[in-house]
């Protein structure tokens, strides 16, 4: 089943009276309970994508279908954002940023529970009581993720969520994001311009280049994936050359 179907999606802005087409014709299906990476160069377009698919921004053109689990009314609630910068509440402890779409209706020691879960998993458990402005770059972000699984959307559009990261714990949340994806059957749309990483985290990767998508692939390979194996290489290869013959 679909977890969401694009349909003929455009989006222009206009910059002073210039306009600027960022999404053109865009055409794009995603299964319930798949993970999909979203690759491309700056400004191709991929966070007014994710914006549009949350409801943040207003498409010129084109439709989006949720599938039937999620009606229009539940998107707020049925689908969450991890943006490219945190967006953190810094009058906020760490544990209070991750509490806070939780704190309505719920028990205390269940808040206490999710938090502490995910404290624990993206290793800020030492860091709960600090400000946002007291943290690094990278644990910020890594506090804006847990905010959103906390949250536990069944939709998570995630944008460029480890560009702040050092390489040890890229990889190590990308780990975590393949067992949260396994584990929660969450669908996942991901977006990266990172060949490698939409690689070894999608199902699908989709190639976005000035607005448009290029192409759709495949990957079959299996969790965890090596990035040294003949496949992976053909893949980012063939990647690479679509992007760099635009
Ligand atoms: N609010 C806005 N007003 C005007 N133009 C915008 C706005 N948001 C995005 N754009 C334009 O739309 C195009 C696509 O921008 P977008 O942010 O979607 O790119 P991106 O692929 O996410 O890039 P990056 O990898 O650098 O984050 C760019 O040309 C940008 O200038
Ligand atoms: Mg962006």
């Amino acid at each position: 089943m679909e977890a969401l179907i694009i349909r003929n999606l455009s989006k222009n802005f206009n910059i002073k009276g210039r306009e600027v087409k960022a999404l053109n014709n865009v055409n794009l299906s995603i299964k319930e309970g798949s993970f999909t990476s979203i690759v491309g160069k700056s400004g191709c377009g991929k966070t007014t994508l994710l914006k549009i698919i949350c409801g943040l921004e207003q498409q010129t053109e084109g439709e989006i279908n949720f599938g039937q689990t999620i009606r229009e009314l539940d998107r707020a609630k049925r689908v969450g954002i991890v943006f490219q910068e945190p967006r953190l509440m810094p009058w906020l402890t760490v544990e209070q940023n991750m509490a806070f779409p939780l704190t309505k209706n719920r028990d205390k020691e269940e808040v206490y529970y999710i938090v502490h879960k995910y404290l624990d998993m993206l290793g800020l458990e030492s860091f709960k009581d600090a400000y946002p402005a007291q943290i690094s770059g990278g644990m910020a972000q890594r506090v804006a993720l847990g905010r959103t699984l906390c949250y536990d959307p069944e939709v998570i559009l995630m944008d460029e969520p480890l560009g702040a990261l050092d390489a040890f714990n890229r990889r190590k949340l990308q780990n975590e994001f393949i067992n949260i994806f396994r584990e929660n059957n969450k669908t996942i749309i991901f977006v990266t311009h990172d060949v490698e990483e939409a690689i070894y985290l999608g199902q699908k990767v989709v190639v976005l280049d000035k607005g448009s998508i290029l192409s759709e692939i495949p990957v079959s390979l299996g969790y965890y994936r090596d990035a040294a194996s003949l496949e992976f290489i053909r893949l980012r290869e063939q990647i690479m050359d679509q992007l760099l013959s635009t």
